[in-house]
């Protein structure tokens, strides 16, 4: 096996090479949305979700190819969730991935535009007729993707975080709200990954039961890393939760209950790996990356 970092950067360029294939060139009408969604998606993001994606597929023997329609269906439905996440209506964030936000750059309807363009490109992604020889699995794949992020998902979770302004959550309703918002495009990520391989019942239970606390501990160190660290090292508006008002394990726990939860998940996260060995060491790691990343 290479090493993590050396892992991580050929799934993160395979990836880019993936996402540039599937989206629309800039010179193809219409060319400034597709400037826009282009704007949105290359060159930037750690691509955590794809790396999820191919962990979750090593586990079950999934051939690489397969997994980057999925890795690449789940980095669009996240970049489209950004991209309307820094809108004036929502978080109201001027700086993406060290660049202005798709609307600064844009503007408010083409930033509209990408989201819902992102959206479905996503699932002619995922439906590609040629992707797996098992038509109701991948049809099995486009319902947990959608299920993720819609309304008892990702969106849901984002309606509950602008619900929450100003309200003093606690600790169950602020985890409600984290697994939508995070949690469950990640576990999608994860599980998609899964789908292009063979995992029998156990697998795919220990790889989901992974997905859920290293989702959940994803945004948990968001939240931390947002009145950490520094609005350089982020590429996104350090202490923009606060400004906003926003419930966050950090506000409701405190930052040292908040990183020691993130241990503990990342912990939980493993418990059930063990037996797979090194099946599951990609898993392993990526979580290690996760709860200890910087930005
Ligand atoms: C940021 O996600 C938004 C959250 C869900 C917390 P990432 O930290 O994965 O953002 P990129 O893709 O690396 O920019
Ligand atoms: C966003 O959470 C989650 C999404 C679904 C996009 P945040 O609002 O905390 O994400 P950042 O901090 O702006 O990246
Ligand atoms: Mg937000
Ligand atoms: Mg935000
Ligand atoms: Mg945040």
């Amino acid at each position: 096996m290479t090493d993590f970092t050396g892992w991580m950067q050929g799934i993160q360029s395979r990836t880019e090479a993936a996402l540039e294939q599937w989206l629309p060139g800039p010179q193809i009408a219409p060319e400034r949305l597709h400037q826009a969604m282009r704007y949105s998606v290359l060159g930037g993001g750690k691509r955590v979700r794809a790396l999820l994606a191919h962990a979750g597929g090593e586990l079950c023997g999934a051939q690489p190819e397969k997994i980057d329609a999925a890795a690449c269906a789940v980095e669009m439905i996240h970049a489209y969730s950004l991209v309307h996440d820094d809108m004036p209506c929502m978080d109201d964030d001027d700086l993406r991935r060290g660049k202005p936000s798709c609307h600064k750059q844009f503007d408010d309807a083409t930033a509209l535009l990408v989201g819902d363009a992102l959206q479905t490109l996503a699932f002619e992604v995922l439906s590609q007729p040629d992707l797996l020889a098992q038509p109701l699995r991948q049809l099995a794949m486009c319902q947990l993707l959608a299920q993720a992020s819609g309304s008892r998902g990702m969106a849901g979770g984002q309606a509950i975080d602008l619900a929450s302004v100003g309200l003093d959550l606690n600790q169950t309703e602020l985890e409600f709200m984290h697994i939508h918002k995070t949690g469950a495009l990640i576990r999608a990520a994860a599980l998609l990954g899964a789908y292009c391989g063979d995992c029998d019942e156990q697998a795919l239970s220990a790889l989901d039961h992974y997905a859920k606390s290293i989702g959940l501990a994803f945004q948990v160190v968001d939240d931390i890393l947002d009145t950490e660290a520094d609005t350089a090292t982020l590429g996104k508006t350090a202490g923009k939760d606060a400004a906003n008002n926003k419930p966050t394990y950090v506000t409701i726990l405190g930052l040292e209950r908040a990183k020691q939860l993130a241990r503990d998940l990342h912990d939980s996260a493993l418990a059930q790996l063990q037996v797979y060995g090194p099946r599951a060491e990609r898993l392993v790691q990526l979580a290690g990356f996760i709860t200890q990343r910087q930005f």
